[in-house]
């Protein structure tokens, strides 16, 4: 895809990513993506952001096809992760700029990565604004939305919003804006990126929000550096954003396990049909079929998590003890959780689960489901009406939670 001008003067200079299915090494993407960076041709001329380091050369024949890449006065660097400051030395080196602009956090981050001893490196603090010509950016910091050092640009003139990793989803397409997609395919795609990357640090969304709007920034077009522009879909993202951190719990359950000879996934199924029958949503994956970001981003809503495996070597299965790592690191809040698994003689799986939930900081308010052998017809009734006492206590934390 060639350079785009989004508004007049300003390019989308990115790479298009489209085969990509594995963002970052632990991420799922079935779009691919972009890699977005933004020229701003003014009095001077400013790229924000690069790419990844492996489409440095198209890079700059995306840049080249704007400007004469040694026009570039100065750079701006919203966030040092390798996907977007990848490409720096090669940018540098070819555009020679006289500045480039970064948070403190990023300064030390560029320094400890490039060897950048000759680099015009400057901090610009959190509310500074840099004159372009006729426009100028007004920097926020974002910490840890989502590493140390993020911050977003805005400028005021074009009421636009520069956002790196903020707002982006994993949407590899030939159109820049967000006006040929239908909402809730963007939102799906927005909650997957949210939910894998930006989760942990949900407390902070709220108050960065906040931070912005008391800095007064009308916000018409938002310039993420992952996906589409947005354009129609500003206000949508914004209040998106808001309900995915704020993780109200649905009426729903996500439902993960393995399963070695089929007797965990009989259990499984036999809470899945119970809850079902109390009117609660369910998810069910099984973990040989399922990535991990994939149940993560049915996480975020969901009332209860139902984490399942046999005893295998007196331990759980290895990919839900992935599955229970990963979840623990992305810290998802307001859960119930609830353990099972069957065994043949030791038993030590749903007790092992049972900890992990703790771990996590879901509530579990029912004992573990543990079946020996394989589930017959009174322990399936048994486990249904377990299932049923979960989905009252689903109702519960739901009810609980919206009254606040
Ligand atoms: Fe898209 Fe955090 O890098």
């Amino acid at each position: 895809m060639g350079p785009q001008e989004i508004k007049p003067g300003i390019w989308w200079v990115g790479v298009v990513d489209w085969n990509l299915r594995n963002f970052h090494g632990y991420s799922q993407t079935y779009q691919g993506t972009t890699y977005n960076a933004y020229l701003v041709l003014d009095d001077t001329i400013t790229l924000f952001d690069t790419v990844s380091w492996k489409y440095r050369e198209e890079f700059m024949c995306q840049v080249a096809q704007v400007v004469e890449p040694e026009k570039i006065d100065q750079i701006v660097v919203n966030h040092a992760e390798p996907d977007h400051a990848g490409s720096l030395p090669y940018v540098v080196d070819r555009t020679r700029p006289q500045k480039i602009y970064s948070s403190r956090v990023a300064d030390k981050f560029i320094r400890g990565r490039f060897s950048s001893q000759d680099w015009p490196l400057e901090v610009v603090e959190n509310g500074q604004t840099i004159s372009l010509g006729k426009r100028s950016v007004q920097f926020a910091e974002t910490r840890m939305l989502h590493w140390p050092d993020s911050m977003v640009s805005f400028i005021p003139e074009e009421k636009l919003l520069i956002s790196q990793d903020a707002f982006g989803q994993n949407i590899a397409s030939s159109e820049r804006f967000d006006d040929w997609i239908a909402w809730p395919e963007l939102k799906k795609e927005m909650a997957h990126y949210f939910a894998n990357i930006i989760l942990p640090y949900s407390a902070r969304v709220p108050k960065a929000l906040e931070a912005i709007q008391a800095l007064g920034w009308d916000i018409e077009m938002i310039a993420p550096d992952h996906g589409l522009i947005l354009k129609e879909h500003v206000g949508d993202a914004v209040a998106a954003y808001q309900e995915f951190a704020a993780q109200k719990p649905e009426k729903k359950a996500v439902i993960f396990y393995d399963t070695m000879w089929e007797s965990t996934e009989k259990i499984a199924e036999a809470l899945a049909s119970g809850l079902t029958a109390q009117g609660i949503s369910v998810k069910l994956y099984h973990l040989k079929s399922w990535h991990h970001s994939d149940v993560m981003a049915q996480v975020w809503n969901a009332a209860a998590v139902v984490v399942g495996s046999p005893t295998h070597n007196n331990n759980i299965m290895p990919l839900v003890a992935d599955m229970l790592t990963y979840m623990q690191g992305l810290r998802p809040k307001n859960k119930l959780g609830l353990a099972f698994g069957s065994y043949g003689w030791s038993g030590e799986s749903p007790g092992i689960l049972s900890r992990w939930l703790q771990e996590i900081g879901a509530e579990q308010p029912l004992d573990p489901v543990k079946v020996q052998h394989v589930p017959g017809h009174e322990k399936y009734r048994e486990i249904v009406s377990t299932a049923e006492s979960l989905a009252r206590h689903i109702e519960d934390k739901v009810r609980q939670t919206s009254s606040r």
